[in-house]
């Protein structure tokens, strides 16, 4: 995966998962913005896929800490500013608390967690020079716990945490961090997330599985229709650049209705009636 022109555009940006979704849809919405999109992706496939939209594919797991230094290495290797860095790779890991395996806790965490902060450190010297800024992909999920969401919204929770840590820590040195806050978009997360949490139902207890099958049931339907009725990634895609865009980014960028009416709620509304409030949505 070689540099296409590193003459050209003036300034870089890193876009991470840019195979699908939301990070495809930003990489391309970058790249008509003028920016040189370093793209993250997993497979010689996809990085085909993404040279062809004009981005420069970059063989990227976030869990990998050798291809996390080779990105750093790419990025000190070329002239141009760093602009920003989008870290928006992300898996959805659901199920009940008491029936999500420790292991998949901790690939929830390592990829939503560790791999964006993996990212961050390994590209914040260059941050730094060039006074660029973070834009983290968070979540209406790291907004509101839905049942079984804990491990996902765990995962958003504390990526708002690290991006409230990060903004204190780094913006007296110029660099900006934003984070988006999109509620349901239509992409691959939701067919993927489903045929994990349809394999992490298949290995739990019969107690567990007469337990929990109604709210399962409820989390398959709520899903569905996200995947559905969710925006298009290009809506995300028009907020990052906005967050890359703008002279003073702004600390959070909600997207969509849904993300609005959440986001709001939580610091409106008392548990107990969140709790009705959240029950109710998922119908049950
Ligand atoms: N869809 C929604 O409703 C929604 C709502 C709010 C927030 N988000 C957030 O948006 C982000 C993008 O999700 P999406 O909806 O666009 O889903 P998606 O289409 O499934 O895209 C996920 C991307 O992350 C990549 N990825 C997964 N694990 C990775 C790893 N270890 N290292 C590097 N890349 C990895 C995937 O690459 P491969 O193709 O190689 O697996 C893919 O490019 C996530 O952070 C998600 O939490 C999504």
């Amino acid at each position: 995966m070689n540099a296409i022109d590193s003459s050209t555009p003036s300034e870089l940006v890193v876009v991470t998962g840019a195979s699908t979704g939301i990070g495809r849809a930003t990489a391309r919405r970058l790249a008509a913005d003028g920016f040189h999109v370093l793209a993250g992706v997993r497979t010689e496939a996809a990085a085909a896929e993404v040279k062809a939209e004009h981005v420069e594919p970059v063989l990227l797991d976030i869990t990998d800490e050798r291809q996390v230094a080779a990105l750093a290495d790419r990025v000190r290797g070329d002239r141009r500013p760093l602009r920003a860095v989008v870290n928006n790779a992300g898996i959805a890991v659901n199920a009940p608390i008491e029936a999500l395996p420790l292991a998949e806790w901790r690939r929830q965490f390592d990829v939503t967690v560790f791999g964006q902060v993996a990212v961050i450190q390994a590209l914040m010297p260059a941050l730094l020079r060039s006074k660029g800024r973070v834009v983290n992909i968070g979540s209406t999920g790291g907004k509101v716990a839905m049942p079984a969401f804990g491990a996902y919204s765990g995962a958003k929770f504390a990526m708002e945490a690290v991006s409230d840590s990060l903004r204190r820590e780094v913006e007296p040195f110029g660099v900006s961090v934003a984070v988006i806050v999109p509620g349901a978009v239509r992409t691959r997360l939701t067919e993927r997330g489903g045929a994990t949490s349809a394999r992490l139902a298949e290995a739990m207890t019969p107690e567990q599985c007469t337990r929990y099958a109604g709210l399962m049931k409820a989390f398959r339907a709520t899903t569905e229709s996200w995947g559905t009725h969710g925006l298009d990634a290009a809506v995300v895609a028009d907020a990052v650049s906005r967050a890359v865009h703008a002279r003073k980014p702004r600390t959070r960028y909600t997207v969509g209705r849904d993300a609005a009416v959440m986001t709001r709620l939580t610091h409106l509304v008392p548990d107990r009636l969140l709790d009705r409030m959240v029950r109710r949505t998922m119908g049950l």
